[in-house]
């Protein structure tokens, strides 16, 4: 269909990251191939996948990076971070210390991504609204600190997640 012979007028990288099991891979697998598991095992090394979108006209190649949030899988971080333009740092809203580990994560991005970089701070699960354990204020307000972006998301519900990713990657473009 439209992929065929289609004209690219740019090609954004995006990195995922965040700690393990918050669900980077699963929002991933929603958002490229409309996809999810609940048996999903831990990423090891790095791995990514290209959805090409409309956005203003443009045709916009977005090569999404994911890696894996345990220390001991992960690959060599100046490589994962180099040449990306948006970076979603990702937390489950149902484990407190996940959200907690958001400052380290932003301090590697930071000290490794280019500085004109587009973030987006993300509370996924939000299905298991019940067991929030991250309220939605003090989100707001560390992602207002800290001037990025905020959206709660469920990878197995599809709530947001196509938003989110349209979200920076028009603030991209
Ligand atoms: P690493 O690869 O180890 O860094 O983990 P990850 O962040 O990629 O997590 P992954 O996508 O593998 O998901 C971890 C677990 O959470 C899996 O059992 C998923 O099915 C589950 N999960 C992911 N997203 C959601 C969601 O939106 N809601 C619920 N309820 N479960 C989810």
């Amino acid at each position: 269909y439209g992929d065929y012979n289609q004209k690219i007028d740019y090609v954004f990288k995006v990195v995922l990251i965040g700690d393990s099991a918050v669900g980077k891979t699963q929002l991933l697998a929603r958002f490229a191939r409309n996809q999810f598991s609940l048996d999903s095992k831990a990423t090891i090394g790095v791995e990514f996948q290209t959805k090409t979108l409309i956005v203003d006209n443009k045709t916009i190649k977005a090569q999404i990076w994911d890696t894996a949030g345990q220390e001991r899988y992960r690959a060599v971080t100046s490589a994962y971070y180099r040449g990306a333009v948006g970076a979603m740092l990702v937390y489950d809203m149902t484990k407190r210390q996940s959200f907690d580990h958001m400052v380290r994560w932003l301090e590697e991005l930071r000290g490794h991504a280019d500085q004109n970089i587009v973030i987006m701070l993300i509370g996924n699960k939000c299905d298991l609204g019940s067991l929030r354990a991250v309220p939605m204020e003090d989100a707001e307000e560390f992602a207002q600190r800290e001037n990025l972006f905020f959206m709660e998301t469920s990878a197995l519900e599809s709530t947001n997640v196509e938003t989110c990713f349209l979200t920076i990657l028009s603030e991209i473009y």
